[in-house]
């Protein structure tokens, strides 16, 4: 009797053991984890499949599971809002932050970037049968952008231009559920983004605006890390194998 009890105690204690080894190693082998922070409202960089899982999928997500795999490393991704994103990496919440961001000077005072590794011009969404038809009927109007986004800077440099309303919201889906219920006469988004809109709302289309030109998005990690170098070399194999326009054609080549 006595030594069954010791027994299952014993096998009790090797369970714990073995769940504790486990979690303390990541729960992929021996594999070291790096946290991706990204705003997973943005299709297809990175984004919610509801339909077929809870998982964060995207053009973002696959290269950073590529750089991980050749650096060794297993990627676990945290969605959380945009605005949210640059402090999250400053306060090591995160280690590095991929979310179709583009290398600001503002934003290249707080951390450090990768090169770029795609890029697309700023367009607005607009109603397809609505009043504004072209940049210039914006006057007077109210146009949606997401919070600390380059299209809430854009905005601010066209109401120099021409007198209209800015909002602004945490989630890119929102804003364009309020384009369609009228709220907003406009939304200010990147053209890559737009396009999945496009493709499943009839009643939208997309006019350009002035000046839509961008740098591109880039892989932030902390000040001075020593991942950005490590990060850019592997970056630059992806550029020249063909693997990153593979994972191109296979995010963005749909919609074209
Ligand atoms: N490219 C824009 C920027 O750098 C917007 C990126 C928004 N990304 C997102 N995952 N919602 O500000």
């Amino acid at each position: 009797m006595k030594k069954r009890v010791l027994g299952i105690v014993l096998l009790l204690v090797c369970m714990l053991l073995a769940a504790c080894g486990k979690s303390a190693s990541g729960g992929d082998g021996d594999k070291k984890q790096l946290v991706m922070g990204t705003s997973a409202d943005y299709s297809p960089f990175e984004y919610i499949d509801t339909a077929t899982s809870e998982d964060i999928i995207g053009f973002d997500v696959d290269i950073a599971k590529a750089l991980g795999e050749k650096l060794g490393y297993e990627i676990v991704v945290k969605d959380m809002d945009f605005s949210g994103l640059i402090t999250s990496l400053q306060s090591g919440k995160v280690d590095f932050v991929m979310a179709g961001m583009e290398p600001t000077p503002e934003r290249s005072k707080n951390v450090d970037f990768t090169d770029s590794y795609f890029r697309s011009d700023i367009l607005m969404v607009v109603a397809k049968d609505g009043d504004v038809q072209s940049f210039e009927d914006i006057k007077g109007k109210t146009v949606g952008v997401q919070i600390g986004s380059i299209q809430a800077d854009k905005a601010k440099e066209l109401q120099k231009e021409v007198d209209f309303q800015v909002e602004t919201r945490d989630r890119v889906p929102d804003l364009v559920e309020e384009l369609k219920s009228g709220r907003f006469d406009g939304v200010l988004m990147e053209e890559a983004v737009s396009k999945g809109y496009l493709k499943n709302n009839d009643s939208l289309k997309v006019i350009s605006v002035p000046n839509n030109e961008t740098i591109g998005a880039s892989i932030a990690f902390q000040k001075d890390s020593e991942f950005t170098e490590k990060f850019n070399k592997e970056l630059a194999v992806m550029k020249e194998n063909g693997e990153l326009d593979e994972l191109v054609s296979k995010w963005f080549g749909g919609v074209e």
